[in-house]
């Protein structure tokens, strides 16, 4: 009989549910998004984020079971995002698929929502260990080392803001809107790095700090304001992403000669569509180590998505690891913990 994995994730601002047949047969994948909302507030609005998912989430997952041309009698499993994220918006998911899975009997499976991004990769090919995962979604900017599977080890990222809230900030201070990675990623296409912004400080060269970088922004455009002088928004943009790329691709290039045995390179999360990573990273592993393999996700995978955790739950469903019906979110969900607490 096949295997039929649904897949709920409602973490932040998005309300998404799919189906995976087997190991990676994505059957469906609907997500409905709450961006056009929080866009007038500039920023996700937490409390709205959550009321809007319990008014959408039973839909969505009926329309990804329609579209997978199934029933609940199919499924196998019901795999689920418990964390990191935000509470209330959490709450709504893990509800849902403790409610389906208690009335049809079938098994829950509680996923951590960055090693979902990390698994989306495996729509495109299997993982190949030992992995190097570059995690930048919008709340996160992770260097994390998989000797094997399940084995996740944080070996660097940001000391203070991810990336994706960065390009967030940046994009709002010169109004562009929200959110700002694809606008950004769009004016930066436009403009040219005429502005050398100060390079971070960081305790380790694993480490990064975005925080500086968004300070150096938001000075730079009210020194402007203040002298009554008009910045070239695209020259802005371009100066941005430049650094902040490469503030990463710096971090990973330090990783791999630190970590002699990389196999595999995957980028996960929102930031992975940003083009300028997707060109540059591969430029630089290409340069330094040819042999290790750079996996790219496609678009449709990079952003928050459900066949993500589906994906993930089918490789869970193998290896049984099913959660209790009495299990909670956790919005701090260290992925070093994932697989390791019985969750
Ligand atoms: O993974 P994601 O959809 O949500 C979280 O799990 O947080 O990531 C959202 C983040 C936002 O900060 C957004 O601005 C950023 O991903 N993003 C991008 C691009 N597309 C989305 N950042 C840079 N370039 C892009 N093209
Ligand atoms: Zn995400």
């Amino acid at each position: 009989m096949s295997k039929y994995i649904l897949g709920i994730e409602s973490s932040c601002d998005d309300t998404c549910a799919a189906v995976v047949e087997g190991d990676n047969n994505l059957l469906s994948s609907v997500v409905s998004s709450q961006t056009d909302v929080h866009a007038k507030f500039g920023g996700i609005m937490p409390e709205i984020a959550s009321r809007m998912h319990v008014e959408q989430i039973t839909l969505v997952i009926n329309e990804a079971l329609q579209r997978a041309n199934i029933t609940l009698d199919d499924i196998s499993a019901i795999a689920v995002t418990s964390g990191p994220g935000l509470i209330g918006s959490l709450h709504v998911g893990l509800q849902a698929a403790k409610t389906l899975a208690l009335v049809t009997g079938k098994p829950l499976i509680s996923c951590h929502h960055l090693a979902g991004h990390i698994f989306a990769n495996t729509f495109e090919t299997k993982l190949n260990y030992p992995c190097l995962a570059v995690v930048v979604p919008g709340g996160h900017t992770q260097l994390v080392y998989m000797k094997k599977e399940f084995d996740f080890k944080i070996i660097g990222g940001t000391q203070d803001d991810a990336i994706g809230e960065a390009y967030d900030k940046v994009a709002r201070i010169v109004n562009l809107g929200y959110p700002g990675g694809p606008v950004i990623d769009k004016a930066a296409k436009l403009g040219q790095p005429t502005i050398k912004f100060p390079y971070p400080h960081a305790e380790t060269p694993l480490d990064t700090s975005f925080s500086g970088l968004k300070t150096s922004v938001i000075n730079l455009v009210h020194t402007a304001e203040q002298k009554g002088e008009i910045i070239n928004v695209n020259d802005l943009a371009a100066s941005f992403q430049q650094r902040a790329v490469f503030m990463i691709i710096d971090c990973v290039e330090e990783a791999i000669k630190q970590y002699g045995d990389i196999k595999q390179i995957v980028i996960a999360g929102g930031v992975a569509a940003n083009s300028y990573l997707r060109e540059q990273l591969p430029l630089m592993v290409q340069r330094l180590r040819p042999e290790i393999e750079v996996l790219l996700p496609r678009l449709k995978y990079c952003a928050d998505n459900a066949a993500m955790i589906a994906v993930l739950g089918s490789r869970l469903y193998d290896l049984k690891a099913f959660s209790n019906l009495n299990i909670g979110v956790d919005p701090n969900w260290n992925i070093e913990d994932f697989m390791k607490e019985g969750k």
